[in-house]
C-alpha cells in the first residue's frame, strides 16, 4: 500500500520515505553569493527532521540571474566548496539532497546590479520590472549557464538537479503568456514559450552526464486553483502540457507550484491549496510528482499519499516551525 513512510525508487535512487523539505531561501550568503558555514548548519538541522529528501534554495545561475543581495549562488566554481559543505550536512543525517538552481529573470529586486532580462519587454507583475528582451545569444548564454551550474551541483556532491521553472522568475516567465509575448520559437504559442524549458533540461542532463535525476519545480498555472488573480495567465490546461512535455523529456520528479501568483498565493489558506494541480498533473504524467503548499497536518500528507494525488509532499513551513513534525506524523498514522 501507498504509505507516507513506505520507500519510493526515483530513477534509480532510493527515498526513505515521501516527505520533501521544500526550497526555501534562507538569504545568508556573502556578497559574492557564498554559503555561510551557518546555511550549512541550518540544512543539516533540517536533515535531522527525518525527511527523505532536502531541497536546497534557489541558487543562481548568473550574476544577473541572481534574485536579492542574500541569494546563495552557482554561478561559478567558487560557489562548489559551500554547497559540498550544505549536502554534506545533509547526508550525515541520512537524508537525500538536491540543489535548486535558478535564473531570476526580472523578477528580482530593483537595486540589483547588471541586466534584467526576461522573454519580452514587459512588466513583470511580481517585481513590476520591465526587463530587456533577451536576444538569441542572451538564451544561449544562459542555457549554457544552467549546464555550468549543473556541473557544479554534482561536482558539490547532491543526489539530484532541479530546475526552478515557478514563482515567476525567468524560466516561469517564458512560460507564461503574460510575460512571454515573443514571436519567434521561443514564443507564439504554447509549445514555443516551453522550449527554452525543455532546452535547458537537456543542457542540464548532458552536463550531469545522466549522472544525477533531474527536478523541475514548475509553475503548473499562473492562478491558484478556483481563483483569478492573473487575467489571462498560464493555464491550468497549458501547465499540464508543460508537464507532459518535461516528462517525456525524462525529468524524474515534478516538484509542483505555481506560476506568477508565487507559492503562497495572497489571500489563499487552508490544508494542501495546490493539491488540484497535482491532480491534474499525476494523471497525465509518468514521472513522480510533489504536491507541496500548505500541507500542515500528517493525515494531509497520508491522503495525498495513499490517494496517488502525489508520490511525495513537500513540508515547508510547518516542518522549520516544528522539527519534530514527521516523528509526530508517523506516530499519528501509526508506523
Ligand atoms: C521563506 C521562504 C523562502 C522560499 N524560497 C523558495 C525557493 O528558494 N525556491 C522555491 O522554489 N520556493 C521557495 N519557497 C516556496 C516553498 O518551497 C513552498 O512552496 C512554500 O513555502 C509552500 O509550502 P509550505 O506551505 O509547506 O511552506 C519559499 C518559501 C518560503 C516561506
Amino acid at each position: 500500500m501507498k504509505d507516507l513512510f513506505s520507500e519510493l525508487d526515483v530513477a534509480g535512487v532510493r527515498l526513505a520515505n515521501r516527505l520533501v523539505l521544500p526550497p526555501m531561501a534562507t538569504e545568508q550568503a556573502d556578497a559574492e553569493g557564498l554559503p555561510s558555514p551557518a546555511t550549512a548548519g541550518h540544512y543539516g538541522s533540517m536533515a535531522t527532521t527525518g525527511v527523505a529528501l532536502v531541497v536546497v534554495e534557489h541558487s543562481c545561475v548568473t550574476p544577473e540571474g541572481r534574485a536579492s543581495p542574500r541569494q546563495i549562488s552557482l554561478a561559478s566554481d567558487a560557489h562548489v566548496a559551500g554547497h559540498a559543505a550544505i549536502a554534506a550536512a545533509i547526508h550525515a543525517s541520512g537524508a537525500l539532497c538536491a540543489a535548486q538552481i535558478s535564473h531570476s529573470g526580472s523578477n528580482r529586486r530593483a537595486e540589483m546590479p547588471g541586466r534584467c532580462l526576461g522573454p519580452s519587454a514587459v512588466e513583470n507583475p511580481v517585481s513590476h520590472l520591465v526587463p530587456e528582451e533577451m536576444s538569441k545569444n542572451d538564451i544561449v548564454a544562459v542555457i549554457r549557464a544552467f549546464g555550468a551550474a549543473a556541473d557544479r551541483v554534482h561536482r558539490a556532491g547532491y543526489d539530484f538537479v532541479e530546475i526552478h521553472c515557478a514563482h515567476g522568475y525567468l524560466l516561469g516567465e517564458f512560460l507564461s503568456p503574460l510575460t512571454n509575448h515573443r514571436t519567434d520559437t521561443y514564443g507564439g504559442t504554447a509549445a514555443g514559450r516551453r522550449r527554452l524549458p525543455l532546452e535547458i533540461v537537456e543542457e542540464v542532463r548532458a552536463a550531469v552526464h545522466g549522472d544525477l535525476p533531474l527536478m523541475v519545480r514548475l509553475g503548473v498555472a499562473d492562478n491558484p486553483p478556483l481563483l483569478q488573480l492573473y487575467e489571462g495567465g498560464l493555464t491550468i490546461a497549458e501547465g499540464v502540457e508543460a508537464a507532459r512535455a518535461l516528462d517525456d523529456a525524462g525529468v524524474a520528479i515534478l516538484d509542483l507550484s505555481a506560476g506568477i501568483c508565487g507559492s503562497r498565493p495572497a489571500g489563499i489558506t487552508g490544508e494542501a491549496y495546490f493539491r488540484p494541480f497535482a491532480e491534474a498533473v499525476s494523471s497525465a504524467v509518468r514521472c513522480h510528482v510533489v504536491c507541496t503548499g500548505g500541507i500542515t497536518q500528517p493525515q494531509t500528507a497520508q491522503e495525498i499519499i495513499e490517494n496517488g494525488t502525489a508520490d511525495l509532499v513537500g513540508v515547508g513551513r510547518a516542518l522549520v516551525a516544528d522539527h519534530d513534525w514527521v516523528r509526530k506524523a508517523r506516530e499519528a498514522t501509526s508506523h
